[in-house]
């Protein structure tokens, strides 16, 4: 498919999304988040890709939010259409992908951008990276998920103070806080993602989808995420990746996971 605003590559198992609106510091406007929804959907439906890394164009920005020229003029109902939809397409539909999401923040993830970046499993920074949810110094309040997932990953009293400040932290903060898992320069940033992406598919893609289901369940309302462990756990017994797993150890030989 022929994107406008995102390019997507797939080499080695491995689709590299990235957004591309450098001039606009590729700010989430809606023909953007569509072509997010569409590519990350082809991603996660192809056998053959076993992770999704997603990016930003340019040195200088992640995503800088969404596109605020959009919505300015927006109402009452315009807004709260707004934020259901780009969570339904976007921002819940990556964090329940079962295949795995590593967000590369390679400069500001802004608003939006920081709730893209906290959508995917996990995330790395460079260190020019800068991370915040401005939404209040607009007048609004972040729509896409932030103002549950900040908290889930950096606990209540700093995405409070994140939020209510509308500041901006920095990559090492960041990971002092839990918000990123690693912090490297620029340069080393898509190295180390494609490393850690090539560490995770050594392993059974069938029992990382079971285990992503599992971990979202501790955060979803109504459901026990025990129970949906339970019987994630009794379903990996059900497949090839388990027997070739388990037999593989037994004959003290690497696994080759068939990914069923
Ligand atoms: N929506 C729309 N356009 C945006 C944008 C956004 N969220 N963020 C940046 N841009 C555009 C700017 O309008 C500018 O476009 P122009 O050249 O046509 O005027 C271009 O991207 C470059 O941004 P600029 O502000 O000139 O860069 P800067 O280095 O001076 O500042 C930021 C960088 C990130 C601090 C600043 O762009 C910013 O505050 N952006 C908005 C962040 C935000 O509030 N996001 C949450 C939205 S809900």
């Amino acid at each position: 498919m022929q994107y406008e605003n995102i390019l997507s590559e797939n080499e080695n198992g491995i689709t590299t999304i990235t957004v591309n609106r450098p001039s606009k510091l590729n700010a989430l406007n809606k023909a953007t988040i569509g072509e997010l929804h569409e590519a990350f959907k082809a991603a996660n439906n192809d056998e053959a890709i076993k992770v999704i890394i997603i990016t930003g164009s340019g040195e200088k920005a992640f995503v800088a939010g969404a596109d605020i020229s959009e919505f300015a003029n927006f109402s009452v109902e315009n807004g709260g259409k707004l934020a259901a939809k780009g969570q339904e397409l976007l921002f819940d539909f990556v964090e329940n992908l079962s295949t795995p999401v590593i967000a590369a923040v390679n400069g500001f993830a802004l608003g939006g951008g920081l709730e893209l970046a906290m959508a995917a499993h996990f995330r790395l920074a460079s260190d020019n990276a800068k991370m915040g949810l401005p939404e209040v110094s607009l007048g609004v309040i972040p729509g896409y998920g932030g103002t549950q997932r900040l908290p889930q990953l950096v606990g209540k009293g700093r995405a409070m103070e994140m939020v209510m400040t509308a500041g901006m932290i920095d990559a090492n903060t960041a990971k002092d806080y839990g918000l990123v898992n690693h912090v490297v320069t620029q340069e080393e940033l898509m190295p180390l993602a494609l490393k850690i992406a090539s560490k995770i598919m050594r392993n059974s893609s069938v029992a990382i989808s079971k285990a992503i289901n599992a971990v979202n369940a501790n955060f979803k309302d109504g459901v026990n995420g025990f129970e949906t462990e339970i019987e994630e756990f009794g379903n990996c017994f059900g497949t090839e990746d388990f027997k070739e797993g388990t037999t593989a150890f037994l004959e003290k030989r690497k696994a080759d996971f068939p990914g069923k």
